[in-house]
């Protein structure tokens, strides 16, 4: 009998970091399982750094990426080259994550070769349709078409339910993001001089991350404002901040900043210094969703560069605060957990809402026993 076909598909940083767990624990079991990885290639370097250190090596390249790229040549890319692969490797369930374009595009192929579909990381929403924006509207899409889904949290599974997604087709099982992370923290890797250099200086450190589209331009800007004010008003900090090679985030911050001693800007890191950066930082601002989720278990605050957060989890568990892109209230934040101990305090040392590091396993686990159920 053949084996069950499981294709994965990627495209971005954080799809390759919260699916290695889930890739992984599916090539465990060859026997019944055969594991086919497509990348569409929607980022290049920051996805293969991710792939190197868990040792993942793609069945497929789309190669799709281009500099500066849009919504549309990115989507028309992505579907007409799955589309392809997929009829070449007629796979029995593909398995997608998140919200980016290369899971929407995973997910629509899928359905239109009328193949059944895994959505991990399923049911965020922030109900703005233009924040974050495209991926809450893909993430809604993806829901639709699956006929898997697993949501990291009961109030994701809330939110499937009330769209009128069956229960039968949710199940919850934790972020795969946190399995990742416990991962990355086992394996062996030298952090890199520049980075060890910059955490035994006696400071504080601000670690930065900015990129979502509907921040580029004017938020973008209020952010580098504020970074800057942060910079003259607290003189035992600095900023640590990895730039996204977006030429959108890469433009404006260079026209902000030039890197000097105390703010330190930087290519993206590779996720073990990433890492070691949030565990050796002081606050992390970012509007990244990825971060929301791992800070907790890192024991950091986070305030949060958007104006609505997907995981409202985290506000509630008090790990997490929003602060918009006004660049006063950003300084306000940041100055009240520099000057008031018990304010940070508050903030970490909470258990984290998303998950316990087994989710990957879970979801294999169910998926291979549906599967094999199916065939036998
Ligand atoms: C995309 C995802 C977003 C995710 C983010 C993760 C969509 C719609 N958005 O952001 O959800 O949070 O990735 O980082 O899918 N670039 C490189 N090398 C790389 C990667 C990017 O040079 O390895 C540059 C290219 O010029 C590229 C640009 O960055 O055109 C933007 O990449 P893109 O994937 O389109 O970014 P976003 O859509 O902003
Ligand atoms: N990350 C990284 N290097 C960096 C910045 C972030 O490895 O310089 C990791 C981070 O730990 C998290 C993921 O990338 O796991 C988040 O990706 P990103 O912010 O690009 O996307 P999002 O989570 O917002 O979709």
């Amino acid at each position: 009998m053949s084996k069950t076909k499981f294709a994965f598909v990627l495209g971005t940083r954080p799809e390759a970091i919260k699916l290695a767990p889930v890739i992984l624990e599916s090539l465990k079991r060859e026997k019944q399982l055969d594991t086919i990885i497509i990348t569409t290639g929607q980022h290049k370097s920051m996805l293969e750094q991710i792939l190197e250190l868990f040792k993942i090596i793609p069945d497929h390249d789309l190669k799709i990426m281009q500099h500066n790229q849009n919504l549309a040549s990115v989507t028309s890319k992505a579907i007409s080259g799955l589309y392809k692969v997929f009829e070449d490797e007629k796979p029995d369930l593909v398995i997608v994550q998140g919200d980016t374009t290369s899971t929407f595009c995973g997910a629509l192929t899928a359905f239109y070769k009328k193949i059944p579909v895994a959505h991990v990381e399923a049911g965020l929403r922030t109900f703005n349709k233009y924040h974050p924006f495209p991926e809450e509207i893909n993430r809604k899409i993806v829901g639709s078409i699956s006929d898997f889904n697993f949501a990291p949290t009961y109030r994701a599974k809330q939110n499937l339910l009330a769209e009128g997604i069956e229960d039968s087709k949710i199940w919850v099982t934790g972020n795969t993001g946190i399995d990742a992370l416990f991962a990355v923290m086992k394996i062996k890797h030298e952090i890199s001089k520049q980075i060890s250099v910059i955490f035994k200086r006696k400071k504080r450190t601000i670690l930065v991350t900015a990129h979502r589209r509907e921040n580029h331009g004017r938020p973008l800007k209020e952010i580098c404002k504020a970074l800057s004010n942060m910079l003259k008003k607290f003189k035992d900090i600095q900023i640590l901040f990895p730039a996204h090679l977006s030429p959108n985030v890469q433009k404006t911050v260079k026209e902000h900043f030039k890197s000097t001693e105390r703010i330190i800007i930087l290519p993206p890191l590779n996720y073990s210094d990433f890492v070691f950066a949030m565990k050796n930082s002081y606050i992390i601002l970012t509007d990244s969703g990825g971060i929301q989720e791992e800070a907790p278990s890192l024991g950091k605050p986070v305030l949060v560069l958007r104006e609505t957060t997907e995981r409202p989890e985290a506000l509630e568990a008090g790990t997490v605060k929003l602060t918009g892109t006004d660049s006063r209230k950003i300084l306000d934040a940041v100055s009240e957990l520099l000057q008031n101990k018990q304010e940070y305090l508050a903030m970490t040392s909470k258990s984290n809402p998303f998950g316990d590091g087994t989710s990957s396993e879970k979801i294999i686990d169910l998926l291979n026993n549906i599967f094999n159920k199916h065939k036998g």
